[in-house]
């Protein structure tokens, strides 16, 4: 009540309604510009998880600025953004390719296509009070009497793909992508060996009929013992590695070879199906079905009459789950009643009927006790931390990859610090951060060499990379020895020699240079320790072998810096053999859309640098291949002998079809238009920068019907 008669007190009511109003308005101004600030931060990660594969923060972090990006916009709806975070699934963004990694691959590469149903995410809990409130949720909405059951299973650590089975025959597989519309990597798909093309008889027996559409959703993931092969293959090549298996399955599936797919070990997981028909009247009869017509659907999966049962089920796998080969983050319980979970529906990112429990990453503080600094094959040196060693996920860890000095920088190590390691759902430790507090007054920061720790020669740092290099690439004997073992390993050269061999070899002084392993006598192999005949001739007969190895086999084993076994492929596709690629302008590397400045800088380098034409020229002599030999090309006489072709878009036949025509009309496939570029053909949906950049090379672009029109016109010249 206001007293008119005091002034004084009117004048106070007054100054602190104002004063309330300004706290208000200071509120709301702060609660718009933190919904900004967390949307803006939660797209960033958006776009590093989705579109790079590379999150910077864990789950649990995102999920933080997620609930409290939801709190402040449910209290403030006027601010609320309608592409909010908060509504959109998964990425905004169409380009799901790419990783750190760079792999090779292209935007437009697969086919974009619509889910038939929404492909949503689960929400999340972290504890079993955040599990009880999902549970009293769906009591609350149901009715306390509704009987029904959870199914609990594991949460495979992967990236989501999408089976459309028409009539019972696969269609596609299309990617999670932006939850709508996703890429079609069915091609990928195919060299899965649990994946089935036909269940049709299956669902017949088992249902009596069959659904004329199915989505069959799951996950594709990477088993540990792949994803170490993998990544240590990367290492060897000094190609970036994959953070964890998720990240290697996801980058994998985009590849724009399936051979290569195929070798990587991918492994294939269904849980759902997706269907406008009936199926079955629980989740439980679902993956039943899915079993019997031969799809792969987790053993590990349970029947929980009530929360607390569930409880138990997730505490027994938080246990056991470091035994399992493959990744996990948690577990997800769906309600089992398909009736019921149709009542409860969906918000706008997740079913209101499952939710995920995530696993805490396993974590552990150990003293920081030295660091290595390690020269490898190309010269790039890894300071390599020795750790006290201590316990996680059931091995002991005694060292971990510091990666390059910006790493320690960033982390802000000193010697002797206390580190947090951390190995959650990798395989490679990774070291987290720093226990600030038990650092000692005195500790200091490491000092990076800045001479090779093997041959004193100063090191150097490449503008725009992380990495300190050893330039003395003739001379270093570690960069020696480790040039031989890339040479001789299983996918360059595959000679039969192991790192003991090369070491006696290198020893003795009888090889310095790659080209004096084919000069290599019996003699002198008898030379080194327990070595005998036998083993001699076996030696140089696969040496000898060895000049059969393909030009992209030669490619990758002559160890160009950052050029892997994709790349070298790729580079025997594009340029064909060692003179036009030597003699490539450094336009012309940067025009193959695989390759980036580094790489083109990289192998510009490598061919400016004599010692290198000199080998290469023995090498020649000794008879090792310098030329693809395109098992393809119809023998020089197709309607499109010699020609380079570009083709870029949608066509009406799929793009493995495309590829083989033009190659079996004496064609080879470029991956990007260059001056090399004989025919650009466009068809649906190729990106207008592609069609301009051709046209200022000079290139004209044809349509799917005029290369047709051309192969026609061309054959029937021949037959005339
Ligand atoms: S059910 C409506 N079951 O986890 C979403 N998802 O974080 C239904 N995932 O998008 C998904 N294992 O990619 C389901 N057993 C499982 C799963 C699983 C892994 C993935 C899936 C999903 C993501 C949500």
């Amino acid at each position: 009540m206001i007293i008119f008669n005091n002034e004084g007190s009117l004048l106070l009511k007054f100054t602190y309604n104002l004063y309330l109003c300004r706290l208000i308005d200071m509120e709301k101004n702060q609660a718009k510009k933190r919904i900004e600030a967390l949307s803006e931060e939660l797209r960033t990660h958006n776009r590093n998880y989705y579109v790079l594969n590379a999150p910077v923060i864990s789950d649990y972090e995102y999920d933080m600025l997620m609930k409290e990006l939801q709190t402040l916009e449910k209290e403030y709806p006027e601010f609320k953004d309608s592409n909010s975070p908060t509504v959109m699934v998964g990425s905004e963004y169409t380009g799901e390719n790419g990783d750190k990694t760079g792999e090779a691959r292209v935007g437009s590469f697969f086919r974009r296509e619509r889910h038939l149903f929404p492909m949503l995410s689960l929400s999340n809990t972290y504890n079993a009070q955040e599990l009880y409130s999902f549970d009293q949720r769906i009591r609350k909405s149901v009715g306390e009497d509704r009987k029904f059951s959870y199914i609990c299973e594991l949460k495979f650590d992967g990236t989501a793909i999408s089976l459309t089975y028409r009539n019972g025959k696969l269609e596609r597989a299309v990617t999670r992508g932006d939850g709508e519309v996703g890429d079609n990597v069915i091609n990928n798909i195919i060299g899965i060996k649990s994946v089935r093309k036909d269940i049709s008889r299956k669902l017949m027996e088992k249902l009596g009929r069959i659904p004329e559409l199915m989505e069959i959703r799951g996950e594709i993931y990477m088993p540990y013992d792949a994803f170490d092969r993998l990544n240590i293959e990367k290492e060897k090549e000094e190609e970036p590695l994959f953070a964890n298996p998720r990240n290697a399955a996801a980058g994998s599936l985009k590849l724009q070879d399936p051979e290569i797919v195929k070798e990587r070990g991918l492994e294939m997981t269904l849980y759902q199906i997706a269907s406008e028909e009936e199926i079955s009247d629980t989740h439980e009869k679902n993956l039943e079905l899915l079993r019997y017509c031969g799809l792969p659907v987790s053993e590990y999966t349970s029947r929980c009459d009530d929360i607390n049962r569930v409880m138990e089920y997730i505490s027994m796998w938080d246990k056991k789950r470091s035994e399992l080969h493959f990744p996990t983050d948690g577990m997800v319980i769906k309600i089992n009643e398909i009736p019921l979970q149709e009542e409860l529906g969906f918000t706008a990112k997740s079913p209101r009927w499952a939710v995920a429990y995530k696993f805490q990453a396993e974590r552990a503080l150990t003293k920081l006790v030295s660091i290595d600094y390690q020269v490898g094959r190309t010269g790039a040196i890894t300071p390599v931390a020795n750790l006290e060693p201590v316990l996680l996920s059931g091995t002991t860890v005694k060292r971990a990859s510091l990666h390059n000095a910006d790493q320690i920088r960033l982390l802000d190590i000193h010697m002797g610090d206390f580190l947090y390691v951390e190995k959650g759902g990798e395989i490679i430790p990774k070291i987290t951060g720093v226990e600030i507090s038990m650092r000692d007054n005195n500790a200091e920061r490491p000092v990076f060499p800045d001479t090779c720790p093997d041959c004193g020669t100063p090191l150097v740092k490449p503008e725009g990379e992380a990495r300190h290099y050893c330039p003395n690439r003739t001379g270093c004997p570690t960069q020696i020895k480790a040039s031989f073992e890339h040479f001789v390993s299983r996918k360059a050269m595959n000679i039969n020699a192991g790192e003991s061999t090369i070491a006696k070899l290198y020893e003795k002084g009888f090889i310095r240079k790659l080209s004096d392993l084919y000069r290599l006598t019996e003699n002198e192999l008898l030379q080194l320790e327990s070595w005998k005949e036998k083993s001699a001739r076996n030696f140089l007969d696969s040496i000898e072998k060895s000049k059969k190895r393909p030009f992209s086999s030669v490619l990758y084993a002559l160890g160009i810096r950052h050029i892997g076994e994709t790349t070298a492929k790729v580079l025997t596709r594009e340029f064909g053999n060692i003179d036009r690629l030597s003699g490539a302008a450094r336009e012309d590397l940067l025009a193959v859309d695989e390759i980036g400045e580094i790489l083109a800088d990289s192998i510009m380098e490598y061919f400016s640098n004599v010692k290198n034409l000199e080998v290469i020229k023995e090498l020649r002599e000794y008879g090792l291949t310098f030329a693809e030999e395109s098992a393809n090309a119809v023998s020089g006489n197709g309607p499109l002998s010699g020609k380079n072709v570009v083709i870029s878009g949608a066509f009406s036949i799929p793009r493995e079809e495309m590829k083989n025509l033009i190659e079996t009309n004496g064609g080879k496939i470029q991956s990007s238009v260059n001056s090399k570029t004989d025919i650009f053909v466009i068809g649906e949906k190729c990106g207008p920068a592609k069609i301009a950049k051709a046209r200022d090379l000079g290139k004209e672009p044809v349509s799917e019907e005029e290369l047709y029109s051309l192969i026609k016109n061309n054959n029937s010249h021949e037959q005339r």
